[in-house]
């Protein structure tokens, strides 16, 4: 297909899907054959990218005029040529060029007649070639002038003089590509995009610059890299296409957007920005959930600290404790447990943090206790003068104790060490146990466990914390243990005729309380159901 001149418009109204912004997604090709990119051509534009970079250091062998020709004339997406000169240098094996930089820049000026839309030329050639195209540029055509660094990001006004170096060059085009030591540095290139007087390409390379990928359209990049697989990305950091579309939902990005995201390291594991994403698209919310790899939580929130960023954040490992320092308000329970897992600014900027772990137990033991009862909700909670011992007394022991506490349960905490099971006895006005004398506790039936301890986790999935002769005189047993779903001690307390209630459920439902926190609104439970299910 011949390539046909566009312009941003065009492409505002192409391609599938509704589209909030302008910013493109591009998609570096990284074929080593003319054959291989063609492939690959047709497979970007089929998950949705707008443009084809064609990094012809990659390739193996070079022709230019036949390649370049066939290259853009089959070309089912706008192109922009890149052939690298300061970090891969050109390396055209069997080709013509061994390295010459005239014959490299012969090659993107050939690109440019043979119908080219783009090509990127690093700062330190720019003048040269620019003078050397002058009055032969097409009007469909435009010259990146891209500046990288792969050490750090430079202060602010260091990188507000490189795009003005960059604007002297005549460039159509600024692109900055520097690498994050912190994911603060992202906020030096959001600055420069928005602020830049000529349309200006921001990336902050590596993990802790992904946020500046995913956000350029709300910040007003000129375009974002989205890798065609996850295996074939072209620098550090970089994302795929497919999750920039169907995980971030990039399309729906603009400069109001709302951001979210989970603050922890590490995060990338992380499956809450699929949920909250696919929940904010399903009622329209114009906002975006992302992973956040933050190694200071202080120096994050300081910051971010626009109203519309990090408007909400989930937090996890290692941070729920120190992440309490920067909030302005504690939900009181949270105070009390001494770690926090959502985080909500509020209108005025102040944050607010809230424990949801210990509500998202809580409620599904509730449940479990009113299945047995065939009770339905009421304003007094089922555990109200229930006998509950909790094993364990670490972060997950401290939730439920507290929790369990604070709905009129009975108190019991056993626990390897004894003295942190006497220490978050007396807190919460309980009673402390060893692991051995819980063995044998039971001064009534009916009785409610919660196991918080790592006992019966994967791979270990044959023990367990209580034997089973003790299990029978407990008529709802709850294990935050999720992997395995069924553990061993669920599993066994069933066949005495328990209640049981899995550790997924506290999972879903401190997502329910997150997303009710962050938005105001009831969450979307059977979709983020669903998605557990799916992605498991
Ligand atoms: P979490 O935040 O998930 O609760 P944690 O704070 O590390 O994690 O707490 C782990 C809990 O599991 C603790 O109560 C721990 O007992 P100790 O306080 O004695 O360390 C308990 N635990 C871990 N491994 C255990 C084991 N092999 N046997 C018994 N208890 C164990």
């Amino acid at each position: 297909m011949a390539s046909v001149p566009f312009t941003i418009s065009d492409l505002q109204t192409s391609g599938s899907g509704f589209r909030s912004s302008p910013t493109l997604l591009c998609t570096p090709l990284m074929g080593t054959t003319v054959d291989l990119m063609l492939i690959e051509m047709g497979k970007a534009k089929e998950i949705g990218a707008d443009l084809l970079e064609i990094r012809l250091d990659c390739l193996r062998a070079f022709n230019p005029r036949q390649d370049l020709d066939i290259l853009i004339k089959q070309s089912p997406l706008p192109t922009l040529f890149f052939a690298s000169y300061e970090h891969s240098r050109p390396v055209w094996e069997g080709g013509q060029y061994e390295g010459d930089e005239n014959k490299r820049q012969d090659a993107l000026r050939l690109a440019m007649q043979l119908g080219a839309n783009y090509v990127d030329v690093e700062l330190e050639v720019a003048h040269d070639f620019n003078n050397s195209i002058q009055g032969k540029k097409p009007d469909s055509f435009k010259v990146i002038v891209s500046s990288h660094n792969f050490h750090n990001t430079p202060s602010a006004e260091a990188i507000g003089n490189l795009v003005a170096r960059i604007q002297a060059t005549g460039a159509d085009i600024a692109k900055i590509a520097t690498t994050a030591l912190d994911i603060t540095d992202c906020a030096r290139i959001f600055q420069i995009t928005v602020h830049s007087e000529i349309p200006t390409i921001g990336i902050v390379m590596g993990e802790r610059g992904l946020i500046s990928r995913i956000l350029s359209p709300k910040f007003g990049g000129y375009l974002t890299y989205g890798a065609l697989e996850a295996g074939a990305i072209s620098a550090p950091g970089q994302p795929t296409a497919k999750d920039l579309l169907e995980l971030y939902n990039f399309r729906l990005i603009r400069p109001d957007t709302k951001v979210y995201g989970i603050i922890g390291k590490p995060v990338g594991h992380s499956k809450s920005p699929l949920l909250f994403n696919a929940a904010f698209k399903s009622v329209g919310l114009n906002a975006v959930y992302l992973h956040f790899l933050v190694d200071d939580v202080e120096k994050f929130f300081k910051t971010y600290s626009a109203v519309d960023f990090a408007s909400g954040c989930s937090c996890t490992i290692p941070h729920k404790e120190a992440a309490l320092k920067c909030m302005d308000e504690i939900d009181p329970i949270a105070k009390k447990i001494g770690a926090i897992n959502n985080i909500v600014r509020r209108p005025d900027g102040t944050l607010t943090a809230f424990n949801t772990d210990y509500i998202g137990a809580i409620t599904a033991i509730e449940d479990g206790v009113r299945e047995l009862n065939g009770a339905t909700p009421s304003a007094v909670s089922p555990l109200a003068g229930k006998l509950f011992v909790v094993l364990g007394a670490g972060g997950a022991g401290k939730s439920l104790a507290y929790g369990a506490a604070q709905k009129g349960a009975r108190v019991v905490v056993a626990n390897r060490t004894f003295e942190r099971a006497k220490e978050l006895a007396e807190k919460v006005g309980g009673k402390a146990l060893t692991l051995e004398e819980v063995q044998d506790f039971h001064p009534e039936e009916g009785m409610i466990l919660a196991n918080t301890t790592s006992v019966g986790m994967k791979p270990k999935i044959d023990e367990t914390p209580l034997a089973q002769h003790a299990l029978k005189h407990y008529s709802v047993v709850f294990d935050a243990i999720y992997t395995p779903k069924d553990t061993r001690l669920l599993k066994e307390a069933r066949e005495t005729g328990a209640v049981i209630v899995y550790g997924t459920e506290m999972l879903i439902r401190q997502g329910f309380e997150q997303y009710k926190n962050f938005t105001g609104l009831p969450a979307p439970e059977e979709l983020f159901r669903q998605l557990m299910e799916k992605h498991a």
